[in-house]
């Protein structure tokens, strides 16, 4: 079955990948990036792929995310079948929660947490046309409260580990309120991936991150709704 995908964050490193394999599978793919003119890669895979549209969106915009919503929905038939909330933001790892400003906090919450909310509140009404109704947010282990002492002892960007766990909760509250048509929200851990977020010594490669988130989406049961889980495809702690 074809489906219909909207990527956030599609410009590089998590979400570009997401489009190279989702588009590679045959279905059709809304690649939304802030400046989608100026990503060659992304130039370069709608040279390739005609299942691929990018789409310009800015995740903190509203005006941005209404006419991007404008934009899709008049070339998806009236429904999407899964939204992938990628886009992301850290912040600098010399503030921990000794030094961090309000303000690191204010602005990392902005992208990671109401970014997502005001899309994921934009994109409803054609996920709820659609077939799979399934809404994937991007956190990471660095939001988990039962993981965090060993994930990052020291608390270094504490700002978007916050950020993190609150994405966690709001996935959860989409999970409760979507639950009884049939949505199965939930959040992933890409795992430390080499991307410009992740750095050049992170020990998994992009295309083994997307490849596991994938085969978790793909297989993932309404059960299942409101979990967080590893790109490995085991179930993490919040
Ligand atoms: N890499 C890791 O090890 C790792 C680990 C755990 C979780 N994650 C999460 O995975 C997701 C993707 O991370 P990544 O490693 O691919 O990061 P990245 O290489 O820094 O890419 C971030 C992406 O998000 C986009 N973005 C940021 N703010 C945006 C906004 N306001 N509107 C639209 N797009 C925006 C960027 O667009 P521009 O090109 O326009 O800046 C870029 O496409 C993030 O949510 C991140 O927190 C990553």
């Amino acid at each position: 079955m074809t489906l219909t995908y909207v990527i956030t964050g599609a410009s590089r490193g998590l979400g570009l990948e997401f489009v190279k394999q989702v588009s590679l599978q045959g279905h059709l793919v809304f690649a939304l990036a802030r400046h989608p003119e100026s990503s060659e890669p992304l130039q370069a895979l709608l040279k390739d792929r005609e299942n691929v549209i990018a789409v310009k969106m800015d995740t903190t915009c509203e005006n941005s995310i209404k006419e991007a919503v404008e934009k899709v929905s008049q070339r998806c038939a009236g429904a999407i079948d899964i939204l992938i909330n990628n886009a992301g933001i850290n912040g600098p790892k010399t503030f921990n929660v000794e030094n961090t400003p309000k303000k690191e906090y204010v602005r990392i919450f902005e992208t990671n947490v109401g970014g997502v909310s005001d899309v994921t509140q934009a994109f409803l009404p054609l996920l709820r046309q659609g077939t799979t109704k399934k809404i994937l947010n991007i956190s990471s282990i660095l939001g988990s409260i039962t993981n965090i002492a060993t994930a990052n002892p020291g608390g270094h960007g504490s700002a978007y580990d916050v950020s993190k766990t609150a994405l966690n909760m709001l996935t959860k509250l989409f999970a409760n309120h979507l639950a009884k048509e049939n949505f199965i929200v939930y959040s992933t851990h890409p795992g430390w991936v080499k991307t410009d977020m992740g750095g050049e010594s992170a020990p998994v490669e992009q295309a083994d991150s997307i490849a596991g988130m994938l085969k978790v989406l793909d297989t993932i049961q309404p059960q299942d709704n409101g979990s967080f889980y590893n790109y490995t495809g085991s179930k993490l702690e919040w």
